[in-house]
């Protein structure tokens, strides 16, 4: 009989006999200034487009918000990585195969994880954590604001995704998140949700961005795109289905796949500069050692 583990290697497995080098997976951070702004919603629906283009795709949620990703997947889940990370469970017990090339891991609070510095923890951590190493993609949903253990996420992530909707308030603190963000980030992506058209998201961007290179030395600010006010996409979080999945002809999907598009492109096209491995017990063990 199968073990558990053994399934979920199977099931995070490249499809290709992967006796080459691991692969590195690509962390990609979502945050945003004001909460609320639709990071959950778009992290979901990254990572389930991505999915489909057949990348094998990780959900980190760490964040504690209202909607959690679990709520938004329609999936279950009793415990999450500290438990891993305390030895309390294994990494199988928690990792939700959400459907093909789609994992959820259940996060907590920043606050906890990043107390666990403790190498003997680690140690079991990494190895447990090895079944996760052939992910293409882990998108990081992190809380809203500018906390101290949320900047640690996107630090250590290859990639940092603002999320903000057109009111003022949350421009602000967009801005200061961009601003807290810069001095670990030389490129931040910026994605503008809720807004009536291109042009408008097009606006924003610009105003944000002449504040920025006013203000902020040695930050390239990108458009990564924009997501339009949409029922569909209320409709689709309320009945815990994904607008990506409902309505993947949409005006708003393929808002999502320009998006997914862009994000791609430019990892083709940047060499990551670290050597070392980008394994997630690694990932979570430069986290904790910064903290
Ligand atoms: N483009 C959109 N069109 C319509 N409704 C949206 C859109 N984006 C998000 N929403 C709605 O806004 C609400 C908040 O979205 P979401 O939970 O993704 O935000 P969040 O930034 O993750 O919030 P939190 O900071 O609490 O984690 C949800 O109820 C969702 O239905
Ligand atoms: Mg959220």
């Amino acid at each position: 009989m199968q073990t558990q583990a053994n399934k979920l290697q199977e099931l995070v497995k490249d499809g290709t006999q992967s006796t080459k080098k691991n692969k590195q997976t690509k962390y990609i951070a979502i945050t945003s200034g004001k909460g609320g702004v639709g990071k959950s919603t778009l992290s979901a629906n990254l990572a389930n487009v991505l999915s489909t283009n057949g990348y094998k795709v990780g959900l980190f949620d760490a964040d504690i918000g209202l909607a959690n990703l679990d709520v938004i997947l329609n999936v279950r889940i009793e415990k999450n990585i500290l438990h891993v990370l305390k030895g309390e469970a294994k990494l199988e017990d928690i990792v939700v195969s959400v459907k093909k090339n789609l994992f959820l891991i259940p996060g907590e609070s920043g606050d906890e994880i990043l107390k666990y510095n403790d190498q003997f923890l680690y140690e079991r951590f990494f190895e447990e954590t090895k079944v996760l190493d052939d992910l293409d993609f882990m998108i990081i949903d992190t809380g809203a604001g500018i906390g101290g253990h949320t900047q640690l996420f996107l630090e250590a992530a290859d990639e940092v995704i603002v999320v903000t909707v057109p009111d003022p308030a949350a421009i602000t603190d967009a801005y200061a998140t961009i601003k807290i963000t810069s001095k670990v980030k030389p490129v931040i992506h910026l994605v503008l949700n809720m807004t009536k058209s291109s042009k408008e998201a097009e606006l924003i961007y610009d105003k944000i961005s002449k504040v920025a290179m006013a203000n902020i030395k040695n930050l390239s600010l990108n458009l990564l795109g924009r997501l339009p006010e949409d029922k569909l996409i209320a409709k689709s979080i309320k009945q815990r289905t994904l607008f990506t999945d409902d309505a993947p002809n949409s005006l708003a999907s393929q808002d999502i796949k320009r998006i997914v598009n862009n994000l791609v492109y430019r990892l083709e096209h940047k060499v990551l500069n670290n050597n070392e491995s980008r394994g997630f017990g690694n990932f979570i063990k430069s986290l904790i050692e910064k903290f």
